[in-house]
């Protein structure tokens, strides 16, 4: 048992058809395509219908449907579905129960995590030790979010931000005994005295997503960069020895600055923010899918995932494809 390591077999996204540019906002705020993208790297988001508006649930259905089919792994093989999303469905029950329901994934264990923008690396990360203990075989991990919902739309310093959409893998045990691929290790922490910086109360008239983004993006950098430094230190391998930085899609400038800092070329980091905004715990499943799909994944691919969001929350994994 202690030599099992768990193997991202395939993943799936969804995001909803309505697009949203830059020059939508134009319209009615004081900014511009050209502010947005300059200070962003974003063009353009996808955003639910808000007369008939997808659930994190519908979504993170289909885009674990597309994972199951790829892996061929079937409805009755899932052992668990951990969910990770800020913009549930219900406080309760999770959305991770609705999608164990309408997957039919029979007595399959279902619950939410709640870590913001880190929420997929959270959620991998005890996926993987749920398999690497024995506990279970096959998991679904989820990503999904309707952050639409929860945006003041006459922020401009938020609502250009942010988009809607999910991403899943299916994270299985892999039984072959080789140790050199699968998850090799995690790191996660959090430092909950900086809540205030980013938050979405629950409670109250005013519930809208706010921010102080200055002082986030500062502590992104830095805190990404020492969840980066921490995980490779306990692979025993060097950064430079690692093929793909798949980072958590907030600003551009973020993803450069922490490149920069760090001293990885971008040529080796995943960035798609520009059609997407940021989706936060669907945005590293989103830009692995990418990568995936245009061939800069293989066998072999030694990947670095990093997450951080309000909490805070940061977190990575260094996973061999
Ligand atoms: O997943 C984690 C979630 N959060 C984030 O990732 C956000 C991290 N932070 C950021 O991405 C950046 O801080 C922002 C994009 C939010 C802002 O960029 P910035 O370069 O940090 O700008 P700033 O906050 O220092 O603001 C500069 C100016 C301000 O005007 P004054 O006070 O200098 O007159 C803002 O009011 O830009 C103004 N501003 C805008 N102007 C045009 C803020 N939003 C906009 C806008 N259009 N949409």
């Amino acid at each position: 048992m202690g030599n099992i390591k768990s193997r991202i077999l395939s993943v799936g996204t969804y995001v909803p058809d309505k697009v949203l540019t830059n020059k939508y906002f134009e319209s009615y705020l004081d900014t511009s395509d050209e502010w947005i993208m300059t200070r962003t790297g974003i063009r353009e988001r996808r955003i639910v219908d808000p007369d008939n508006p997808m659930t994190a649930a519908d979504m993170g259905c289909r885009a674990a449907l597309v994972a199951m089919e790829k892996a061929k792994v079937k409805a009755e093989e899932i052992d668990g579905v951990i969910v990770a999303t800020f913009t549930p469905d219900n406080f309760f029950p999770s959305t991770a129960c609705r999608i164990q329901a309408d997957l039919e994934c029979k007595d399959a264990f279902a619950f939410d995590i709640s870590a913001a923008c880190a929420g997929f690396v959270y959620a991998l990360t005890v996926a993987n030790n749920m398999i690497v203990s024995g506990q279970a075989k096959t998991i679904l991990v989820v990503g999904s979010e309707v952050i639409s919902k929860t945006l003041d739309w006459n922020d401009r310093g938020t609502c250009i931000l942010f988009g809607d959409g999910a991403g899943a893998v299916v994270l299985q045990a892999d039984e072959s005994g080789r140790s050199d691929r699968g998850i090799l290790t995690c790191h996660l922490s959090s430092d909950g005295t900086m809540g205030d910086l980013l938050i979405l109360p629950a409670w109250g008239d005013e519930r809208f997503l706010s921010m102080k983004g200055n002082e986030v993006f500062k502590h992104a950098v830095r805190c990404m960069a020492d969840s980066i430094y921490k995980v490779i230190d306990k692979t025993g391998m060097k950064l430079e020895d690692m093929d793909l930085l798949i980072p958590h899609q907030a600003n551009i400038r973020i993803i450069q600055a922490l490149a920069n800092q760090m001293g990885i070329p971008m040529e080796k980091v995943i960035a798609n923010l520009d059609k997407y905004g940021n989706t936060s715990s669907a945005s590293v499943p989103l830009a692995l899918e990418e990568a995936w799909m245009d061939g800069r994944i293989k066998d072999g691919t030694k990947i670095v995932f990093v997450g951080v969001g309000g909490g805070f929350t940061v977190g990575s994994v260094v996973c061999v494809m």
